[in-house]
């Protein structure tokens, strides 16, 4: 889970290290590791326990023989209790990015600190209580590099299941750098059903993070997600588990090792993020896979760069909070477009971002995060997705849009503005003639649909977008769901122009 400042030497002795997992920053030569980090169709459940269970898609339907239906209300925020790992010394600095997503006795929860906090600690309205965490002095804790509070912030989940509180379904753990997108997160365990027993999250976007930690954990600071019934066996092996795992780094391991010991799998949802980087992840975030955005991490660790490069971090997240409160589901979601009669390519971070490509780029190509970042630890890769370069040279790098504004229209969909931020652009030094056209682009707008939470209860596909109007400075694209037979790449040529990375490499 989360929080802490676990030190780790770097980086040659990374093979050496038995247990890497999550992390956080970089200060010279130490990695400081933090870990800890809907809609729901109607379900019914019976009077009766030997029911027979019928899973139809729009949920869980149990159905007993001689007794009354009862229907069960859908997942809904109040069934979240967030566990959140903080500490008396970041909840300063960290404090305010829950005042981009916590509500107010609407989101459930508690921040859970080491010491109580400094009487002059900034506790606005928008926080939420804190506990402190009980003594784990007496625990053992025996990883040479790593931080003991990795026991204090294992055992949130203990703590926040004895508090007994009513109607929870789900224990969400996260970190204090964590913003959760509770809408998305309500339709991601909306999905599932919260009487089984569930372990849900993302992996480390570092093949090395992984490989040393697990794959088969979900890392703390992207969020841990555990049904009720999962938590109840939890929390009877937890302690005892804890002291056997006494070696272990840091506390996402520790859960991860002692859901294993119960026999539960972790289920991997795409839109948890751990956010092991350094540099920018405006790549990664502007080609997001088709899920819901869940969480992101990592946000008060300056190796990660704003997600705006003209703005702070926190700017940045509370800007992405506009479109969010409009569309939830749409938020990030990845389009892609196609101005034949220019032969541009455009990728759509909804709410985000928009790249202007001024020659074709197929769908396979367009649809990888553009690798505007290094691993955690500062190499180029792997990563648990494929990249595509990001090129230095002026004539090999996309246009780029940030969002500028949203507006809610009359009928219903809303209008996203992006624009040109950094004036200076290198694209500017590229004096090809496909570019000059696209240079002359300072806005794009985009106009869409609301999108239902509903759609994450189907198969995933992308959506499809057109463009609307490209006169002037200004593009106006549109997305829409995809026509029966429509393609979401364009008409295909033998030839995607002389930038297409895997066509070189052949
Ligand atoms: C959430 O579900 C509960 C039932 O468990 C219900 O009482 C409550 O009204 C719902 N809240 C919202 C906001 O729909
Ligand atoms: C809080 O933020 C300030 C300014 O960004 C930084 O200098 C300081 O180290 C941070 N403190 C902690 C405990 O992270
Ligand atoms: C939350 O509920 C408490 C108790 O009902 C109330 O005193 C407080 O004003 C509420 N806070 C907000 C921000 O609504
Ligand atoms: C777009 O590309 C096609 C195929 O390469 C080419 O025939 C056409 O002339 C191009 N159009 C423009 C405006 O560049
Ligand atoms: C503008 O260009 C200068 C010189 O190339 C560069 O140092 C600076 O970072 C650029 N500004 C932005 C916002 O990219
Ligand atoms: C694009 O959006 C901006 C800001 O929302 C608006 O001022 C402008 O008129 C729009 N342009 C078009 C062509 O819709």
């Amino acid at each position: 889970m989360s929080l802490l400042k676990h030190y780790v030497p770097l980086p040659n002795n990374l093979k050496l290290v038995p247990n890497l997992f999550t992390i956080s920053m970089i200060k010279s030569f130490l990695i400081v590791i933090c870990l800890v980090s809907s809609i729901s169709l109607i379900s019914f459940t019976p009077h009766f326990s030997n029911s027979n269970a019928v899973t139809n898609k729009l949920g869980n339907i149990k159905v007993t023989s001689k007794e009354s239906i009862v229907v069960e209300e859908e997942t809904n925020t109040s069934h979240i209790l967030f566990g959140i790992g903080g500490s008396a010394k970041t909840w300063k600095n960290r404090s305010r990015y829950f005042g981009l997503w916590w509500r107010p006795n609407v989101t459930r929860g508690f921040v859970w600190l080491d010491e109580k906090p400094h009487e002059n600690e900034p506790w606005t309205e928008t926080s939420p209580y804190y506990r402190v965490s009980q003594d784990t002095s007496k625990f053992e804790y025996t990883c040479w590099f790593g931080d003991r509070s990795a026991v204090r912030i294992a055992r949130i989940v203990k703590e926040s299941f004895e508090l007994g509180l009513t109607n929870v379904r789900w224990f969400v753990m996260g970190d204090d750098d964590t913003v959760f997108f509770t809408e998305n997160l309500v339709a991601v365990l909306g999905k599932y059903d919260h009487n089984q027993m569930y372990y849900i999250g993302g992996n480390s976007e570092n093949v090395e993070v992984n490989a040393g930690g697990s794959y088969n954990m979900a890392y703390g600071g992207g969020g841990i997600a555990i049904s009720y019934p999962l938590a109840a066996e939890l929390v009877k092996i937890l302690d005892s588990c804890i002291n056997r795992y006494h070696y272990l780094f840091a506390s996402d391991q520790r859960i991860a090792s002692c859901v294993a010991e119960i026999g539960v799998p972790l289920t991997k949802e795409l839109g948890f993020h751990q956010m092991d980087m350094q540099g920018s992840p405006r790549g990664l975030l502007a080609a997001h896979p088709v899920a819901p955005l869940v969480s992101l991490h990592h946000l008060d660790v300056y190796i990660v760069h704003p997600l705006i490069p003209s703005m702070t971090q926190f700017d940045s997240i509370k800007k992405l909070i506009e479109p969010y409160k409009k569309d939830p589901s749409r938020t990030m979601q990845h389009t892609l477009c196609y101005d034949l009669n220019r032969n541009w390519s455009l990728s759509v971070s909804w709410g985000n971002s928009v790249q202007l490509y001024p020659w074709i780029m197929n769908a396979n190509e367009l649809g990888l995060p553009m690798q505007t970042f290094k691993s955690i630890i500062g190499s180029e890769e792997p990563f648990t997705f494929n990249t595509r370069p990001n090129y230095v040279e002026p004539c090999k790098r996309p246009i780029e849009y940030f969002l500028d504004q949203v507006v809610g229209l009359q009928n219903g969909e809303t209008l996203t503005s992006y624009s040109t931020i950094i004036d200076n652009d290198s694209n500017k030094q590229c004096e090809k003639e496909n570019y000059k056209g696209a240079l002359a682009i300072h806005m794009v707008n985009v106009t869409a649909p609301i999108l239902s939470p509903l759609v994450w209860r189907q198969a995933p596909r992308r959506q499809c977008c057109e463009v609307i109007n490209g006169v002037g400075s200004e593009l106006h694209i549109r997305i829409r769901s995809c026509n029966q037979w429509e393609s979401v790449t364009a008409p295909f040529y033998d030839k995607y122009g002389d930038f297409a990375y895997f066509q070189r490499l052949i």
